[in-house]
């Protein structure tokens, strides 16, 4: 149907903790999960894989429409494939965060993915999307809309617990604040848009984060 029952979209700048909330709310309602930051690290991973060059936007463009994008929808294990490689964990390292902003920034990619986004939310039935303009672009119809924030020391703090191992305190604060000024340019996060429920995150744990997205769930589509 082209008509999904329920679409939870999930918005909020980087460490706000949108992926755990997504994908903890996904699990216990029982819903589908689409993770959009996903896709374009897919992307930037098929373009530095093949060497191209990112000063190129027409070569990135390219590269952008002949890939083979696969995204899992399961909560548990959100696969990522591209062009038949799983390549689930190789869009989580520092080199991927470091140029994804590059290519998220180009509009015909944006268009690109935002198209197979839609596509694949209207063949869902009940989803959970979390991104940067799921509630104000790709599909602001959604039944609950959130933008999920947290102040900036609590984001960095959490960032770098998940790369824990793998960049140092200042490479951490450096591309957190380098990102979020590269998203601004195609999102914003100081107020939420008509209509998006507004979540500060610093001061909650996950499960109260999710109870709160829960609580904005119609009870009849819970
Ligand atoms: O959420 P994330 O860190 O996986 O997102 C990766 C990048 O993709 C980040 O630079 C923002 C961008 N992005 C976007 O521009 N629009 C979305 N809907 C999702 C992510």
């Amino acid at each position: 149907s082209d008509r999904p029952e329920l679409v939870i979209a999930i918005d909020g700048p980087s460490g706000a903790g949108k992926s755990s909330t997504a994908r903890g709310t996904a699990c216990r309602l029982g819903l589908a999960f689409l993770d959009t930051g996903a896709m374009y690290r897919a992307v930037s991973w098929a373009c530095l894989e093949d060497g191209v060059d990112l000063g190129d936007a027409g070569a990135l463009i390219d590269r952008a429409s002949t890939a083979d994008l696969q995204i899992g929808l399961d909560p548990r294990r959100p696969v990522v494939s591209l062009d038949g490689h799983d390549i689930t964990r190789e869009i989580r390292t520092p080199r991927i965060a470091a140029h994804v902003s590059t290519v998220a920034t180009i509009p015909q990619i944006r268009q690109l993915l935002t198209e197979q986004m839609r596509q694949t939310i209207a063949a869902a039935r009940r989803i959970v999307v979390e991104g940067r303009d799921i509630t104000t672009v790709v599909w602001p119809q959604a039944q609950v809309k959130v933008l999920l924030v947290a102040d900036p020391e609590t984001r960095i703090a959490r960032r770098e617990a998940e790369v824990r191992g793998q960049a140092a305190h200042g490479e951490v604060i450096g591309s957190i604040i380098d990102r979020d000024r590269k998203d601004a340019t195609v999102s914003q996060f100081e107020r939420p848009a008509p209509g998006v429920e507004l979540i500060d995150s610093t001061y909650l744990d996950l499960g109260q984060v999710i109870d709160q997205v829960i609580g904005l769930v119609p009870v009849a589509l819970r």
